[in-house]
């Protein structure tokens, strides 16, 4: 199942044009993005014999000369395809049009990462999430989430819960296999996960771990359901090793959250579940590791996501391989008892327990 990086077969012409769609990368990332969001490609798929330039800038009130440069790229980028002067939607046009996955990321590219990305550099020599300093002065987005403005924060959470959402349902009946009465969610965010335990089993009890602004978010939502008995909320700096996790959970849930640590935080964070967890209890780490992925789209996606941890995020963390999980397990006092691939989007599910 695993993806090949082990060769170059690739031809020189062809390595030639894919040099040059790097050096482009921006400039045509952002004629996608204005085809996308002027309507431009709305308008040309609806159209299904095809539609001329004219056509589409009297219909949309756009300047002629805007629509033609864009156009004219929307054929390079293939999103596009012409004849006789009228343009039609390819299925890459479809795609950045309609697919959820694709809006998602193209949204999360521009709103969270695309004018902090100038400082990738600096972020790499300084391992400091440099970018970030666009929309504040936090030493980590964590701490600046509730505050970023409203459109970066919909995209944020936009791309986030995106993936955890396939995720969630898909793994109900196996959290529930053993039937826990006490699940620690720990980066439990806005309480999506945890709303779903309750939803699904009328005797489970969750405690969601996270830093106070997120866990303001939470509480209102949990509120909202009407689930406020059974879901506790920890406020907490997680990453103060000497803070010890509360005693014998059933379940330790991770979900999408070592990504956003350091090898040397996971590891302490690791501990700390060893330290907390019984013989009978589990620790289930959900995350997107790049080497398990079946198509080269996901594993594209995700070590680009990588990048926005380095310069946005953190400045420390990344989307693992595999083997860097393993490793950390092993170290932290714990034994990796089952696998489950290809969970949601493209997510793997450990189990572990203690040694
Ligand atoms: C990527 S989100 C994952 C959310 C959720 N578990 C999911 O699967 O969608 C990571 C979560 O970890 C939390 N987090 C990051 N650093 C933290 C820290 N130092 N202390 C507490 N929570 C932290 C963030 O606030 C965020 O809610």
């Amino acid at each position: 199942m695993a993806l090949n990086y082990g060769s170059d077969k690739k031809r020189a012409v062809q390595a030639k044009y894919d040099a040059q769609k790097i050096a482009f990368g921006p400039i045509m990332f952002q004629a996608a993005l204005a085809l996308r969001n002027l309507g431009i490609l709305q308008l040309v798929k609806e159209s299904e014999s095809g539609i001329t330039l004219e056509e589409v800038a009297e219909k949309l009130k756009l300047p002629l000369y805007g629509v033609k440069v864009l156009l004219e790229a929307g054929l390079s980028l293939e999103v596009v395809w012409a004849e006789d002067g009228k343009f039609r939607l390819t299925k890459t046009g479809w795609f950045i049009l309609c697919d959820e996955l694709t809006r998602v990321n193209m949204d999360f590219t521009q709103d969270v990462n695309y004018l902090g990305m100038f400082t990738l550099e600096e972020s790499i020599k300084t391992g400091k999430p440099t970018g970030l300093k666009v929309f504040g002065d936090w030493p980590t987005v964590y701490e600046g989430l509730s505050q970023l403005p409203a459109h970066v924060q919909k995209s944020w959470f936009g791309f986030d819960h995106f993936y955890s959402d396939y995720a969630f349902p898909e793994l109900m009946p196996v959290i529930f296999r053993n039937a826990p009465g006490r699940i620690l969610d720990v980066g439990g965010n806005t309480g999506k996960f945890a709303l779903q335990c309750v939803k699904y089993n009328s005797n489970v009890r969750v405690s969601i771990l996270d830093l106070p602004g997120q866990l303001a978010k939470a509480a209102i939502n949990i509120k909202e359901a009407g689930f406020s008995e059974r879901v506790d909320l920890f406020p907490i700096n997680l990453l103060d090793h000497s803070n010890p996790f509360p005693k014998d959970p059933d379940i330790i849930w991770m979900s999408q959250f070592l990504d956003c640590f350091s090898q040397d935080d996971i590891h302490g964070l690791l501990k700390r579940s060893a330290d907390a967890m019984n013989s009978n209890s589990s620790l289930y780490i959900l995350e997107t590791y790049w080497d398990q992925q079946k198509y080269e789209a996901s594993a594209y996606s995700l070590h680009a996501t990588s990048l926005y941890f380095t310069n946005i995020a953190n400045g420390c963390s990344q989307m693992y391989h595999s083997d860097d999980m393993r490793k950390l397990i092993d170290k932290s006092g714990l034994v990796l008892a089952e696998e489950i691939l290809n969970v949601g989007v493209s997510h793997t599910l450990f189990i572990c327990k203690r040694k």
